[in-house]
């Protein structure tokens, strides 16, 4: 029997595809909403191949309201929604405030005006360690202060976890969880799905797999001059699937009446900072790839080191980070070898 129907916005995205994976397989019914501004509908075939389900599937802009009303018409009892639908490129924010700003933020207050007179009961958010900017210390807690956004990218996430403290206090009836990504990598594990770049890669692994496989020349360590061990800046490198898993739990949680708060926040990360140079390593290892790279200058407005304390999400929600990197990187390559024999 299935357990409800949850929206998943941005569903054939990249973290959004792995959560629909994961809330169908734990028996749950999903319906996507996406414009395909920055994926595309091969997708809702690789959740079909792997899961054995095809999502049912709605292509529209969340930032139109008329088109979430027919959404909600057309598929009735939603309980849930996880809101994956933003823009998130950080550089092109900087350039196209005003588009980030419509977007992110119209798509979740759109969502939330019509959950109250659909019955939906609860949000996830997406969020993102970019609220903690460079943070005074690490690892950073959910009470780790929020830093002055440095993009408008980043000033979204930290408007819409303020809208959301809002509209759920007004008395909306309503509950979210808001979860911060530390940085995903990696894929399924069957290939099926994964991280689809559009034009050059600005993240670190789309990069590295590119540069693996001969798409680009060489892949720039942006600055071995930080006040790390070994120079080179460092993040949490989160598996895309165990950051799926979260959030079905959380809509678990979420839907089951056991949030101790109206809104709950979480950090999503491993608790384990690597730096890049030891990223390009586990790579390496793990694959038996090598990854020509060179040293360059450091990239403007790059954090020295940021990584969670998720011990919040571990014992609230009793969700871990399991996969090891060497998986992860695994992982990643075997998607871009995929991406390869699609001639992609
Ligand atoms: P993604 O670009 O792969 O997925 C987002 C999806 O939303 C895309 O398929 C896009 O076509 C869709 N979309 C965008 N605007 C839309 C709109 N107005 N209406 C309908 N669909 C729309 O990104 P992702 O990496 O899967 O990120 C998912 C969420 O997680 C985003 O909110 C992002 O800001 C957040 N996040 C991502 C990271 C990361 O490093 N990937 C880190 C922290 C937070
Ligand atoms: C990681 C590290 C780079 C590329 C971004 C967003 C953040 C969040 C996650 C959404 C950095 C280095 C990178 C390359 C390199 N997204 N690097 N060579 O910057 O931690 O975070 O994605 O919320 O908001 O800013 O991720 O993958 O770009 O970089 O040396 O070609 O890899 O300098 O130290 P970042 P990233």
């Amino acid at each position: 029997m299935s357990k409800g129907k949850i929206l998943v916005t941005g569903g054939t995205g990249y973290i959004g595809s792995h959560t629909a994976v994961e809330l169908q397989q734990a028996g749950y019914d999903v319906v996507i909403i996406d414009n395909l501004s920055n994926s595309n509908r091969d997708v809702i075939d690789g959740i079909e191949r792997i899961t054995g389900i095809r999502p049912s599937f709605v292509e529209a802009d969340c930032t139109d309201i008329n088109a979430l009303r027919k959404l909600f018409e057309a598929h009735k009892g939603i309980r849930g929604i996880i809101n994956f639908a933003a823009s998130k490129a950080v550089g092109e924010s900087i350039e196209k405030p005003l588009f980030y700003y419509r977007n992110n933020l119209n798509t979740l207050m759109n969502l939330l005006e019509l959950m109250p007179e659909n019955g939906v009961e609860g949000i996830v958010f997406s969020s993102s360690c970019t609220v903690y900017g460079e943070p005074d210390e690490n690892p950073v807690t959910e009470n780790s202060p929020i830093k002055e956004a440095t993009s408008p990218y980043g000033n979204t996430k930290q408007i819409s976890e303020e809208i959301i403290r809002d509209y759920v206090r007004s008395g909306a009836g309503i509950k979210s969880v808001i979860l911060r990504y530390f940085n995903p990598v990696g894929a399924h594990p069957s290939a099926e799905i994964g991280e689809l770049p559009n034009g050059v890669p600005q993240n670190l692994v789309p990069y590295l797999t590119q540069t693996a496989i001969g798409i680009r020349k060489e892949l720039s360590v942006f600055g071995d001059d930080y006040s790390t061990p070994d120079g080179s800046c460092i993040r949490d490198f989160i598996n895309v699937v165990d950051l799926a898993k979260a959030h079905v739990v959380a809509v678990e949680r979420m839907l089951s009446g056991r949030s101790q708060e109206d809104v709950e926040i979480f950090n999503l990360g491993t608790g384990v900072g690597l730096s890049v140079k030891e990223l390009i390593a586990a790579f390496e290892r793990a694959t038996g790839v090598k990854v020509p790279h060179k040293i360059v200058g450091r990239r403007a407005g790059d954090i020295e080191k940021v990584w969670a304390n998720p011990e919040r999400a571990n014992k609230i929600l009793g969700w871990k980070a399991t996969a090891t990197i060497d998986d992860t990187m695994r992982s990643a390559w075997a998607w871009q070898l995929h991406l390869h024999d699609l001639g992609k």
